[in-house]
């Protein structure tokens, strides 16, 4: 009796279909009136009450799990049944799902990188969260130098100093310390700034940074490669002019701005009548920076260059208001899901 319990259980273990009828057919093999469980039950009646009660639980727990394997084909069959059933029409137009679109600061971002990898560049990361050395010191600001006034910074700990990046420069160190020239990357992330909510400035925005090291890069070098951007960026005929400027970690520094593409050149309200758009830092990597950071300043010069993202996307598709980008109203979204 024990063997046949058990030899039964893995039957009914065992068993799968895919028609209501076999389901039906299995039903009666064990259950019916003949069949294999119950012949066992009529079996059963025939025991002394001690073996009745070594077996009594192992037969009607065969039975239970039977009955269970059985409702739960008939169940799964009869709903697929229903739904082969149903009448497809082939030829119906697809429902149309609207598709979401991307937010324009990706856009400008990776049309930035974009440009870069032609040239070669490849993409660099780090953390938001960083320490005094590698968004301050390392980049040549001394301890009391009034630029680390000019980045309102948000520290979480100070002595020793933790805070949220207020550039993507802290990348460049990173990458100088933990690689070997040539180094060609760009960086873009996400930076913090402790400044007023406006039309015109954030307290979060974004940030990409370039850095080009090797033996003999010289300033002409940077001004080829950003004329390179700035054409591929704004069109062919877009011209760039070089402002001489100051920034700790490079030296010579300059801005750059790129002619106004809306009155072209002539001078109207989104240039301010210049003629110009400003849209990024650069200069040569000052020499202190790169020992700081571990690279023979005899050997190697570089470049290296920070723009901003949201500015860039400002400019190029006529953005007036910052606060636009963060409140992710889908109708403001929508108008770039064209802009590939
Ligand atoms: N880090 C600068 C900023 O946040 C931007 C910048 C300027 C980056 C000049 C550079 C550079 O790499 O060479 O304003």
């Amino acid at each position: 009796m024990k063997e046949n319990i058990k030899s039964l259980l893995e039957k009914v273990e065992q068993f799968s279909t895919e028609s209501l009828e076999k389901v039906e057919e299995f039903r009666i093999k064990m259950l019916g009136k003949k069949g294999e469980i119950t012949q066992l039950f009529d079996d059963f009646k025939t025991f002394s009450a001690e073996q009745k009660r070594e077996l009594g639980k192992d037969l009607n727990e065969l039975k239970t799990k039977t009955l269970e394997k059985i409702n739960e084909f008939k169940e799964f069959l009869a709903n697929s049944h229903e739904k082969s059933d149903a009448v497809f029409d082939m030829t119906m137009p697809a429902n149309n799902e609207p598709a979401g679109s991307r937010h324009p600061i990706s856009i400008m971002r990776n049309k930035i990188i974009d440009i870069f990898k032609r040239l070669g560049y490849t993409v660099a990361e780090g953390g938001e969260i960083e320490d005094d050395w590698h968004v301050f010191s390392a980049l040549n600001f001394p301890p009391e130098h009034p630029a680390r006034d000019m980045q309102d910074t948000f520290f979480i700990e100070k002595n020793p100093d933790i805070l949220l990046r207020t550039h993507t420069s802290s990348i460049q160190v990173r990458a100088m310390e933990q690689n070997k020239p040539p180094i060609r990357i760009i960086c873009p992330g996400r930076v913090f700034r402790n400044e007023a909510i406006s039309a015109r400035a954030h307290c979060i925005f974004h940030q990409v940074e370039g850095l080009y090291i090797d033996e003999n890069v010289s300033f002409a070098d940077l001004k080829q490669t950003l004329l390179y951007f700035a054409q591929e960026m704004f069109g062919k005929d877009t011209q760039i002019r070089l402002r001489p400027s100051y920034f700790p970690f490079t030296e010579p520094s300059a801005e750059m701005d790129v002619s106004c593409k809306i009155c072209g050149g002539k001078g109207c309200n989104i240039c301010k009548g210049t003629g110009w758009l400003e849209i990024m830092g650069c200069g040569m990597v000052d020499p202190n920076v790169l020992e700081n950071c571990g690279i023979d300043s005899k050997k190697y010069t570089g470049f290296a260059f920070g723009m901003g993202v949201e500015r860039m996307a400002m400019l190029k598709w006529q953005i007036r208001d910052l606060r636009l980008y963060f409140e992710n109203d889908i109708r403001f979204i929508r108008q770039f899901s064209t802009v590939v």
